[in-house]
């Protein structure tokens, strides 16, 4: 069913004879759908787990002190949505500190990590809604920065806050203690489970 949408002009880009290979359509879609998907899954996710564990900080959006945008970069921040991004090369030596990266080798950014850096957030482990600003590393850095940043932050500033609006007394199910994914890359819980009402 072509439309005004990506698939529809990928599709006409490789009929067109435009340099996309099958593999490389079939790639691409691919990598939209994950990158697009579980990642803001896990964003919405992880607000609302951090939310309903801070109801403090939960009142301050809920009163109109602060923006929904405010929970959804200290949510980036405090429990990134892509914990690490396997794997970059260094393309040339590289020296950080007291040791030598050399050419070659191979590197795990952690994106999670660096949201909890001590040395750059005061109080690192808090979620803390009121961060000024709240600056991370989850969407990435340099030239592969998230394509989908907009869209992410407004997907997911927009279920969040219809989600509270219409549940106001969100909260989480008795004993609830969510599972890890456990996944190297993507960061969340596997379910959470959550009462609509008192
Ligand atoms: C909260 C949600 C999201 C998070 C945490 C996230 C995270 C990231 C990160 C960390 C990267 C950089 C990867 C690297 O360094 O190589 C990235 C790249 C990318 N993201 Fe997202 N993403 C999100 C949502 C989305 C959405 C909604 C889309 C598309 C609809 C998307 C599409 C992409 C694409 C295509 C790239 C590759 C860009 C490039 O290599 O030039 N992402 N994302």
């Amino acid at each position: 069913e072509p439309g005004d949408d990506l698939t529809t002009d990928l599709i006409a880009a490789r009929e067109a004879g435009d340099g996309l290979s099958e593999a490389e359509l079939v790639g691409t879609l691919l990598l939209m759908l994950v990158a697009g998907h579980e990642t803001t899954l896990n964003l919405i996710t992880n607000a609302v787990r951090a939310l309903l564990a801070h109801p403090d900080q939960l009142r301050l959006v809920l009163d109109g002190a602060l923006p929904w945008s405010a929970v959804v970069e200290e949510t980036l921040r405090y429990d990134s949505p892509v914990g690490q991004f396997p794997l970059r090369y260094a393309s040339e030596d590289i020296e950080v500190g007291e040791v030598v990266i050399r050419r070659g080798e191979a590197l795990l950014a952690s994106y999670a990590a660096a949201g909890r850096d001590a040395g750059h957030y005061p109080d690192a482990d808090r979620f803390d809604l009121t961060r000024q600003p709240a600056r991370h590393l989850s969407l990435g850095h340099g030239p592969h920065f998230c394509l989908g940043s907009g869209l992410a932050r407004l997907e997911a500033e927009t279920a969040l806050r219809h989600l509270f609006g219409r549940f106001p007394e969100l909260a989480l199910a008795e004993g609830e203690r969510p599972e890890p994914i456990g996944s190297f890359v993507s960061n969340s819980v596997r379910t959470l489970r959550v009462r609509t009402r008192k």
